[in-house]
């Protein structure tokens, strides 16, 4: 399939092309955890001096299981969404109680704690522990849409089901966690939203069916509202 040609060339461009982020000096569970949590809503630059505070300040999940609710709020101030943070208290809880206060290392377990849905549960598997599961954010399925030209719309969780799916498939030994992180990578950087992604910088240019068609825009075609 032609998904399976993009691997190579796009672990090429990462490897050159990354961006140095806190997240990605540290790839223990604990800190992919805190950082993908923190990304789903806010923006990387916005995240970056929250990350770092919250890691000073509570450096592993037995230090965020014994934070005062008051504290713990307080250093999320500005992020929004404080359902997450209360979430995070609570699987870091459980942890605690459950496994000793060592991150478990089955996504099934993963998918098992609060907050941490299919998302969470592939950034952690794939970048902390190498394993091949999918971490499908909009940037990721903007990514794929445009490559295969896909237009069915992208909050059907069976299409869903089938990008992570195809994904999983050529995810590459002992690079899984690198593979994550360059499809959402090129997401970010270079095949971005709207009308303005950066095809000709892009490590997958000649295998892109959109780009080929001059369609980018069209994709990822969501449900109107
Ligand atoms: N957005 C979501 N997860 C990310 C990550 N690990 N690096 C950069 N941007 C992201
Ligand atoms: Fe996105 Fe353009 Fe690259 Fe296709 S060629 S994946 S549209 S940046």
């Amino acid at each position: 399939t032609q998904l399976s040609q993009i691997t190579e060339p796009l672990l090429a461009w990462y490897e050159k092309n990354a961006r140095v982020l806190p997240w990605r000096e540290n790839t223990d569970a604990y800190r992919v955890w805190v950082s993908e949590i923190m990304l789903q809503q806010t923006r990387v630059d916005t995240v970056i001096p929250y990350y770092e505070r919250f890691l000073r300040r509570f450096p592993d999940v037995a230090a965020l299981a014994a934070a005062p609710e008051q504290e713990l709020l307080k250093m999320w101030e500005g992020l929004g969404y404080y359902s997450r943070v209360r979430n995070m208290q609570k699987a870091a809880q459980q942890i605690c109680e459950k496994y000793n206060g060592i991150f478990p290392n089955e996504y099934e377990q993963l998918l098992s704690l609060p907050g941490i849905g299919a998302y969470t549960a592939g950034a952690v598997a794939s970048i902390a522990w190498n394993k091949p599961y999918a971490a499908v954010d909009g940037n990721v399925l903007r990514v794929v849409t445009r490559l295969t030209a896909d237009s069915r719309e992208i909050s059907d969780t069976k299409f869903k089901n089938e990008i992570t799916a195809a994904l999983q498939e050529i995810y590459p030994v002992d690079k899984c966690g690198i593979f994550t992180q360059s499809l959402m990578e090129l997401g970010a950087v270079v095949c971005m939203p709207n009308g303005t992604p950066r095809c000709t910088e892009c490590p997958l240019q000649s295998l892109c069916s959109a780009c080929a068609a001059g369609t980018q825009p069209a994709y990822p075609v969501k449900k109107k509202k």
